[in-house]
């Protein structure tokens, strides 16, 4: 459920007029809906109930610092993946001790960034990478908490580009080599291994997944404590999937995922970290396109949108659904109109969505993509020289604008045109 609804013949996010937005900001814009994010949020601190546990959001998928305060002041902790992540989450207001550091390629510069100003646990993705954060704690005086990513080589069953948890991904240390890299880990001074990572993908529609890496985790906890390791700690990753398709069958909810969890590691007695954004971010967010144009083809109908593949890049890049609506809410049994629907960038793979049925439409309508919370904004670009598009927060009857839309001076004069040119 999120708070993106039709109110009076008219789109409103939470208690405000989508368009009245649309009017002040202009377009295109990213929406997004305070009481969303912390809806979806508290769906997972309530599904782990009666453990010890972290939601920790992965801000890769909207790492807006409004979204960030948003979540962290409800308690949750951050997912980062790089300095600027980092630096973004203590900008927020989110202290070291509630934010896990991910990726397989941190560097030093980063590691001591983030051991200076404070680290709940590094995930730790390669023997490299451990040697190298032992070097750097060990020459900051400190002991760093680590984590070791493991690949359970499980199929996560989702699309290919987004899939973590095979072999042949770069992610994790291969699950059969832990106790091995456990035991070169005791033997660092400046590390102290207390617990497992493992995250096997985004977008997961199925719990099985998530059932055959976990009893792995929990196989390999009591392999390690037996091996004397005081395994205290485990994180479990994100990547459950949000219904983006209304007609297909929905994922599985939190609550049950939570059930999963408790069941296959609950008598462990370990603390448990979970890493979730897209299903906490992306019914939390919209974008808000106008219509430029309406094209005749040959043998199709195109609809011209002011958004484009640079600010949402998703259906072009994983072929990804997104809902398209009216802002107008469509009258009940008027007849629909096929249409590709693209942005104005110069390439073919600008296309949002092909043969979509719409009610009737005209230039200068107003149209939301929904699910667009996650992975929109923090993957757009300024391709084709098109400025980022802003984002706005609601909440209640309340909007403000939480990253504004760059002036074409601004995007220009970044560029530096040598003096001896
Ligand atoms: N933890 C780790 C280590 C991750 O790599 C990811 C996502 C997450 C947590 C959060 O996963 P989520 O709960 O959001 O599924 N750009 C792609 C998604 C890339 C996901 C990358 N890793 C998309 O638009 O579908």
């Amino acid at each position: 459920m999120d708070h993106f609804l039709y109110r009076d013949g008219v789109l409103y996010a939470e208690d405000v007029r989508v368009a009245d937005i649309a009017t002040q900001v202009g377009t295109p814009f990213y929406c997004y809906s305070t009481a969303t994010l912390a809806r979806h949020y508290k769906l997972f601190d309530d599904a782990l109930e009666g453990t010890d546990h972290l939601v920790c959001f992965a801000m890769k998928s909207n790492s807006n610092q409004a979204v960030i305060k948003v979540l962290g002041d409800l308690g949750a902790g951050m997912d980062v993946v790089s300095g600027g992540e980092y630096l973004r989450a203590r900008a927020a207001g989110i202290p070291g001790s509630r934010i896990v550091f991910s990726g397989v390629g941190k560097t030093r510069e980063e590691m001591k960034m983030a051991l200076e100003g404070g680290i709940r646990q590094f995930n730790v993705e390669s023997e490299p990478e451990m040697f190298a954060l032992n070097e750097v704690a060990l020459s900051l005086g400190v002991i760093a908490p680590i984590a070791v990513r493991v690949n359970p080589d499980v199929d996560a069953k989702t699309h290919a580009k987004i899939a973590t948890g095979k072999s042949e991904n770069k992610f994790g240390i291969p699950i059969s080599r832990a106790v091995q890299v456990y035991a070169m880990a005791a033997g660092m001074q400046g590390l102290d291994a207390i617990g497992i990572d493992v995250h096997i993908g985004s977008q997961l529609t199925e719990l099985e997944p998530f059932e055959t890496a976990y009893q792995k985790v929990a196989e390999l906890t009591k392999t390690l404590r037996a091996e004397g390791h005081d395994i205290r700690r485990l994180d479990l990753g994100g990547g459950l999937g949000i219904p983006y398709e209304r007609s297909n069958s929905a994922p599985p909810l939190p609550v049950e995922y939570g059930a999963l969890i408790k069941r296959t590691l609950g008598d462990l007695g370990c603390e448990i970290e979970i890493e979730p954004g897209r299903l906490i971010s992306g019914n939390a967010g919209i974008l808000v396109s106008k219509v430029i144009y309406l094209k005749e083809g040959e043998d199709r109908k195109f609809l011209i949108l002011d958004a484009a593949m640079n600010d949402l890049i998703r259906p072009s890049m994983y072929d990804a659904y997104h809902d398209i609506i009216p802002v107008a809410e469509p009258v009940p049994g008027l007849e629909t109109t096929r249409y590709d629907i693209v942005g104005p960038v110069c390439e073919s793979g600008d296309t949002f969505a092909k043969g979509r049925h719409l009610p009737p439409i005209t230039e200068g309508d107003l149209v939301a993509f929904r699910s667009a919370g996650a992975y929109g904004a923090v993957m757009s670009s300024e391709y084709n020289s098109r400025p980022l598009i802003p984002e706005v927060l609601v909440k209640g009857d309340q909007f403000a604008v939480i990253r504004a839309r760059p002036s074409f001076e601004e995007m220009i004069n970044r560029d530096n045109i040598p003096a001896w040119l």
